[in-house]
């Protein structure tokens, strides 16, 4: 039988997130190109390892005994992989890092200055909303996470390094620009742009608006800060997203903090890591790094 690792970590993707799409997405391989090697790794099989009925794909018991397969194995790898770098130090080695899409706004400059110091690492930076960076932290795909608020329901470890402060946004011409102390209520009677179903943002913002009684006329919903940015400047409405994210838009008066009661809502970042997982070498210095620097950094981060 010729099974190769690539083909296996393939397939892995597909039984774990049951889409030919998403490990296509992940994998940043075109779907036809992920369903021809999983294809081809059942010929080589000589049975089928995933079932389609509907629009759903499912595991067949023999895809199932391989994808508990492939766990025990990419664990064994992964754990050689980490004893190799800790035997090399910080010379060499790989972070693999997962943040929030909000994260990414200031997570990249962080990381300069540590991979100036240490030339030699490699980083990977997976960026996305909470949903998927929950999926992520379950399936221990990276060394260390960053999330606006630490996940309830999974054993893990976690620190606040850095402030993240959700503030309301309108455009520079909307009549409660530049107004002090607008009450909340008002603030409501506007139409609402939200982040997309399974951002951190979004589930904070709407927590807010639960816990004082309020509810908002959600007038759209877009996937991405940068969106929602864009909407707030097209006059389309009003916007949480956090301070991070609009720094500039803000500093370039393309949009208007908000002063409204109750805000700015105030957050953390947190650096999130399995309870059970031993971090790497590499990792432990990243760790530490943040919690060294993330002040200076964040004080940094003006435009
Ligand atoms: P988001 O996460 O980018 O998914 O909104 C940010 C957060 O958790 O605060």
């Amino acid at each position: 039988m010729h099974l190769s690792l690539r083909q296996l970590k393939l397939f892995e993707a597909v039984a774990r997130h049951l889409s030919f799409t998403r490990a296509a997405e992940e994998i940043h391989l075109t779907q036809p190109a992920v369903s021809i090697q999983i294809k081809q790794l059942e010929s080589n099989i000589g049975l089928p390892l995933f079932e389609q009925i509907g629009k759903r794909i499912f595991l067949t018991d023999v895809g199932q005994e391989l994808y508990d397969v492939c766990g025990e194995m990419l664990e064994v790898l992964a754990r050689f992989e980490m004893s190799v770098a800790d035997h090399k130090g910080l010379k060499q080695g790989r972070l693999r890092l997962a943040v929030t899409t909000t994260a990414k706004y200031f997570v990249p400059r962080l990381l300069g200055p540590f991979c100036q110091r240490h030339p030699g690492i490699e980083v990977s930076l997976k960026v996305s909303n909470r949903e998927r960076m929950l999926e992520r932290l379950a399936g221990n795909q990276d060394d260390l996470y960053i999330f606006g608020q630490p996940p309830k329901h999974l054993a893990v470890r976690s620190r606040p390094f850095l402030e993240n402060r959700l503030v309301p946004l309108a455009s520079p011409d909307h009549p409660l620009a530049g107004e002090s102390r607008v009450p909340l209520q008002r603030l409501v009677e506007e139409p609402f742009l939200m982040r997309e179903l399974g951002s951190g943002t979004r589930m904070a913002t709407e927590q807010f608006f639960r816990d004082r009684g309020v509810s908002v006329q959600v007038r759209m919903e877009l996937g991405s800060n940068e969106a929602i940015k864009q909407a707030v400047m097209g006059r389309l409405g009003v916007a949480v997203l956090s301070q991070n994210a609009v720094m500039l838009e803000s500093a370039m008066g393309q949009v208007a903090i908000l002063d409204v009661e109750g805000f700015p809502l105030p957050r953390h970042w947190y650096l999130v890591y399995p309870a059970e997982k031993k971090l790497s070498v590499v990792a432990q210095a990243f760790y530490d790094y943040l919690e060294q620097i993330a002040p200076a950094g964040a004080a940094r981060m003006a435009p």
